[in-house]
């Protein structure tokens, strides 16, 4: 079966959260299996993935230009199969193949374990002349006939679109991109409901990972000589298998041999518990940042958000772990123009932003996502275009004044860097601190993967330039 697949190479982009990153990776992991050799630029490769994104409408508009770009590869090469993978090709389906004829492959989060067979039979499919019906369907994936090719032969389109309330991908490697940091998603699908949030119709229910497979992999990537893991899930504290709550499992990976730093994201604000502070305050792998997504800063969007929390709950949360880790650096997700969201409950928001502090924030424009249950909400109080982007721009730069004053009174401070690449500036490195704050010194492309001792001389704001220090650096809590 793996016989044509030998000398083929494919080419995976992808779109979106970390979690789809990492989804990336195991498609390259996969292929690479199945013999493909994985190249980084699409007019390399005789199997094109874009792996997509639902989040926003906007993510979506990104992925229908690039994909009608990579068409044009096609042109001249009809031979080449363009597969759209991830929450897009989940949400639209079936719509993505007429809207866009030239797409041979749309295939769910759910579908890449079988990515190679269905590449392979949309092989078969491309050299038959006229007879498609001689390829089956193979289980319960649809067959379409397509459209006839150029060189006269029919092609077949292939949609693969099942949640599998079982499928976790275990046992498969990921071809992992970076040789520094690992993803690891120990938790797939979400069981919340926040009700602008596509995510939940796109990857299903909540599916946790056992814990021994989770900690399995994690002293591979150990062996494989990364020392600094990220936990990945949606709600990723949610996580539960058996006895194995979510402190447990983070603090038996942090307790790894070999394990330096472990992260995790994204955390839901209400599994925020004492035991979970607890472990992070406790275990010295687990470096001082936590990504904690607030969304709204007023008590009646939250709850129209079905975000199940209140502004106080949020802050007590907030309370409780600074006063176990004072050094965390904190991060959210803020959506401005959520319908219904009057100007005094958007300065709600800005006042959270103000109480809080935190070291970075996401913002983001609602978007309204069909089939969501915010859609239903009343038209009349979808917020206007100018005015969400009005609020938008005046969120942001009440969350770049305060991240920039922050950073300001790091500078001095000496942390631990690990490198990660280099800079674009030639004889500049670039790595994180333990709370996730971006440096670039003066080193050389050797360095990666160490551990340097930075001391934080400047900043842009947003990030950091550094010099290196002989002295080790403080790390964490001392
Ligand atoms: N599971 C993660 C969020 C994943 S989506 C969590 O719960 O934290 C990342 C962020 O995108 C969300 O936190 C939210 O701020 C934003 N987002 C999600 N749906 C959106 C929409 N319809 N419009 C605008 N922003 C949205
Ligand atoms: Fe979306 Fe809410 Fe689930 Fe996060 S917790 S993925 S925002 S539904
Ligand atoms: Fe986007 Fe899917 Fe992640 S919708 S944010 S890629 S889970």
């Amino acid at each position: 079966m793996e016989m044509s697949t030998k000398s083929l190479r494919a080419y995976v982009e992808t779109y979106g959260c970390q979690m789809n990153i990492s989804d990336g990776e195991l498609m390259e992991g996969v292929l690479e299996s199945h013999g493909y050799r994985i190249v980084d630029r699409p007019e390399d490769a005789d199997v094109v993935i874009v792996n997509t994104c639902a989040i926003r409408e906007h993510a979506e508009q990104r992925v229908l230009g690039r994909v009608s770009q990579l068409n044009g590869l096609k042109l001249e090469r009809p031979e080449l199969v363009i597969g759209v993978t991830g929450c897009m090709a989940q949400r639209m389906g079936d719509d993505l193949l007429e809207r866009a004829p030239y797409i041979d492959l749309v295939m769910g989060p759910d579908g890449y374990r079988e990515l190679p067979s269905h590449l392979q039979r949309l092989r078969a499919g491309g050299g038959l002349q006229g007879e498609e019906e001689g390829v089956r369907p193979v289980g319960k994936v649809p067959l379409q006939s397509g459209p006839v090719s150029k060189t006269g032969k029919r092609r077949i389109q292939l949609s693969v679109l099942d949640l599998d309330p079982r499928e976790n991908y275990e046992g498969l490697e990921q071809r992992r991109r970076s040789g520094v940091a690992a993803w690891i998603p120990i938790q797939r699908g979400c069981d919340h409901r926040c009700t602008y949030c596509i995510v939940p119709y796109v990857r299903g229910p909540e599916k946790n990972r056992k814990p021994d497979e989770v900690l399995r992999e994690v002293e591979e990537v150990v062996r494989s000589g990364i020392s600094e893991v990220t936990l990945l899930g949606q709600t990723v504290n949610s996580y539960v298998h058996d006895d194995w709550a979510f402190p447990r499992l983070l603090r038996a990976v942090a307790r790894v041999p070999g394990i330096r730093r472990v992260r995790f994201t994204s955390p839901h604000p209400n599994d925020v518990t004492p035991e979970l502070v607890e472990v992070m305050a406790e275990e010295p792998a687990v470096c001082e940042q936590l990504h904690l997504p607030a969304q709204s800063g007023n008590d009646r969007t939250l709850k129209r958000m079905v975000r199940r929390y209140t502004v106080a709950t949020f802050l007590e949360k907030v309370a409780m772990v600074r006063s176990a880790i004072p050094d965390i650096s904190l991060s959210t997700d803020i959506i401005v123009g959520f319908p219904g969201e009057t100007d005094s409950e958007f300065r709600d928001t800005l006042d959270l932003m103000r109480t809080v502090r935190f070291d970075d924030a996401f913002t983001y424009k609602y978007s309204l996502r069909d089939g969501t249950p915010a859609t239903r909400l009343p038209e009349s109080d979808f917020v206007e275009l100018n005015v969400a982007q009005a609020r938008l721009e005046e969120l942001i730069e009440v969350s770049r004044g305060i991240q920039a004053e922050i950073n300001e009174s790091e500078i001095g401070r000496v942390d631990e860097v690990l490198v990660e690449r280099e800079a674009r500036d030639p004889g500049q490195m670039l790595g994180r601190t333990r709370r996730n704050k971006v440096v670039a010194f003066p080193g050389s492309p050797e360095i990666v993967g160490s551990y340097v001792p930075v001391e934080l001389t400047a900043t842009t704001g947003a990030t950091f330039r550094g010099e290196k220090v002989a002295i080790p650096a403080t790390v964490g809590r001392v």
